[in-house]
């Protein structure tokens, strides 16, 4: 079901068009149809293929011909995306927006609202989308996932980086299925390829001290971005940059939400030591690894040497002392 609770989501005759086109597709489908079906006027469907042109998607025709599309649109609608989901708490609510301006603050509202633990948030584009250490996270229109899961996990909030870990991990193996390629995690939560970003996570958290009421996880992806802003071109990349071809956000999301039901559980079913290991297994920065770290005080050099039980990395400084890193950015030193 489309949630209409909430001011800005998508109208769900919109969601119900776009599964009409789709289960049409090559077909020509008259205006006076599709209005019928969806419970609008005429004008209404013209206006709203002209939002779905303006987004990418291939319509053909106009009112006095009827409409036709030629490849199911990939767009993050709800029943859309519903249709490739496999049966888990992820995803079975979703919230779709066109526009907004952060997936991460509309879930941490419906956090506050009492939402239940995996009701997704997507948006096709953000206009304020956020980043860690208060940075902004480049939303362009429709190339990336921009999504939010709201999750209510029995833990401590002491243990909360490792959802983050377990998310990471679900983007690297989700990336790595519909690319090939194989990325890299840096911790605590960057996909990589090869040394550019291309996947960000920022974890934010409604908790007491020993408590947690609710933890979002906002998962970004550069998808089809062909190009990214000038002053990113060193360090970010997209995927569709990286293999040359377009992909479908859907099947990503799809890939993505089963990752995170399966590393979730195994995390609960497991613990934290099989999230570490798995952690350490894939990530090259875990052990070994020189790096700069830049925090809110200090920036230094030194080595990586392992996993905390509750997450954190250890690293040795090249002044001597060893001390787990808490907060800050990591980035690799020469
Ligand atoms: C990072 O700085 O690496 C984290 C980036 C996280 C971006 C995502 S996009 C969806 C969600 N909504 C936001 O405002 N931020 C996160």
């Amino acid at each position: 079901m489309t949630h209409t609770t909430l001011t800005g989501t998508t109208d769900r005759r919109i969601d119900a068009l776009l599964t009409l086109l789709s289960d049409n597709a090559m077909i020509v489908i008259s205006g006076a149809r599709i209005a019928r079906e969806i419970g609008v006027t005429r004008s209404t469907v013209w206006r709203w293929m002209e939002k779905l042109r303006a987004l990418g998607v291939k319509v053909k025709g106009h009112p006095r011909t009827g409409y036709r599309i030629e490849k199911v649109p990939d767009i993050l609608a709800p029943k859309l995306l519903r249709r490739r989901l496999y049966p888990s708490p992820f995803g079975k609510r979703i919230y779709h927006f066109f526009k907004i301006d952060s997936t991460n603050s509309v879930a941490m509202d419906l956090g506050e609202q009492g939402e239940p633990h995996g009701t997704l948030v997507i948006a096709e584009e953000q206009t304020a989308g956020r980043g860690r250490a208060g940075r902004r996270w480049h939303s362009e229109k429709t190339s990336g996932v921009y999504m939010s899961i709201l999750l209510r996990p029995a833990i401590s909030p002491r243990q909360a980086p490792l959802i983050t870990m377990v998310a990471g991990l679900a983007a690297r193996d989700a990336i790595l299925e519909q690319t090939g390629l194989i990325p890299d995690l840096r911790w605590p939560n960057d996909v990589l390829i090869g040394r550019k970003k291309c996947c960000g996570i920022l974890t934010e958290m409604n908790a007491e001290p020993d408590q947690i009421h609710f933890v979002v996880v906002g998962i970004g992806i550069n998808v089809n971005h062909t190009r990214v802003p000038e002053e990113l071109s060193g360090v970010m990349t997209s995927l569709r940059m990286e293999t040359g071809r377009a992909h479908s956000r859907v099947e990503l999301v799809a890939r993505l939400l089963r990752h995170l039901d399966s590393y979730y559980n195994r995390f609960l079913n497991e613990g934290a030591d099989a999230i570490l290991s798995r952690f350490s297994e894939v990530s090259s920065y875990v052990t070994g690894k020189r790096v700069r770290v830049s925090t809110m005080t200090e920036i230094y050099t030194g080595t990586t040497d392992g996993l905390e039980p509750d997450g954190l990395l250890r690293i040795r400084r090249d002044d001597g002392r060893m001390l787990p890193v808490t907060s800050g950015t990591l980035t690799e030193a020469d």
